[in-house]
């Protein structure tokens, strides 16, 4: 597996593949890596020939106050894995790599990031979509893979995609989940052994949702409330529990059928965030 710092040497290699007529595919990551995102790596070598991986913990998409600088860094493991996983080039820039001193632009993609996880973390899904934007131009690669858990960035990647008329094609995997049911995600680690007892229930509110949403009558404002209630009184403080129409993220209602139910909600200082589709009729 070839490491690369430099965008130059990223480029460089790119060009030779490509007058190889070599397919490239792309996996953004911020590392720390675990089954979901070698689940992507692995989608991304049944589709192309060569396979990048990006490891970038992207300081734009962290609040103030949030866990940027603890963010887990577990770079010896990261490569190792991904030397096992036959992956063909691991781009690892630094900041300054990525940011060059007072970079002016920035891509927002409007409405869609002032949403659901965009109303509780301020500029995230700006500092996402700019340093996928970014990432996308560095590796000029044929697709982007992408994970269903992280399913409103998937979203606005798509959206962004389509408005800037990126050449790549968006390419999503379902998330991967521990037996209990609980999504993996790097922040899992942070959870106590108390917390991480708990955390699987917000799986099985989401799983509880869909099935009242198939098999009762209530109106989908009823169920959401009735599953906020079972989250809070599991010890979670939930910050938003939303039954959306799959396309646009939007309140949905009974008569819509492509649906998205989107949660996010945290165990002491961890926040996590699930989400389970579903088409009625
Ligand atoms: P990160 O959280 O490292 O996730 C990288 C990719 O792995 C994302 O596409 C995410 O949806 C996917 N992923 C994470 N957990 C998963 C799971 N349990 N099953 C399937 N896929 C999973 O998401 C980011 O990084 C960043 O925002 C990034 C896109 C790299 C931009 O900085």
């Amino acid at each position: 597996m070839k490491i690369v710092n430099s965008i130059q040497r990223l480029r460089t290699t790119v060009a030779q593949w490509k007058s190889q007529s070599f397919t490239i595919a792309f996996v953004p990551t911020m590392g720390n890596l675990h089954q979901g995102h070698l689940a992507l790596v692995n989608a991304a070598q049944k589709k192309a020939d060569k396979v990048i991986v990006s490891i970038f913990v992207n300081p734009s998409q962290f609040s103030a106050g949030e866990d940027f600088s603890n963010y887990p860094r577990t770079k010896k493991q990261d490569t190792e894995a991904l030397i096992i996983e036959a992956v063909d080039l691991l781009f690892l820039p630094a900041v300054d790599e990525i940011y060059p001193d007072h970079a002016k632009t920035h891509v927002i993609v409007s409405e869609l990031s002032n949403l659901h996880c965009g109303k509780y973390r301020q500029g995230h899904f700006t500092g996402v979509s700019t340093v996928v934007c970014k990432l996308i131009s560095m590796t000029q690669a044929h697709y982007l893979f992408l994970g269903e858990k992280d399913f409103q960035q998937l979203t606005i990647i798509q959206l962004m995609i389509r408005d800037l008329n990126l050449p790549i094609q968006l390419e999503s995997v379902a998330t991967v989940r521990e037996k209990d049911g609980l999504a993996m995600s790097s922040r899992n680690g942070y959870l106590t052994f108390k917390e991480r007892q708990i955390a699987p229930k917000l799986y099985q509110s989401l799983s509880q949702a869909k099935k009242y949403i198939i098999q009762s009558q209530q109106s989908f404002r009823e169920i959401e409330q009735q599953q906020k209630q079972y989250l809070r009184e599991s010890g979670f403080t939930v910050d938003y529990f939303s039954i959306c129409r799959v396309d646009d993220l939007l309140t949905a209602n009974r008569g819509h059928q492509a649906l998205v139910i989107l949660a996010a909600a945290s165990l002491g200082k961890p926040r996590l965030i699930d989400n389970i589709y579903l088409t009625l009729g």
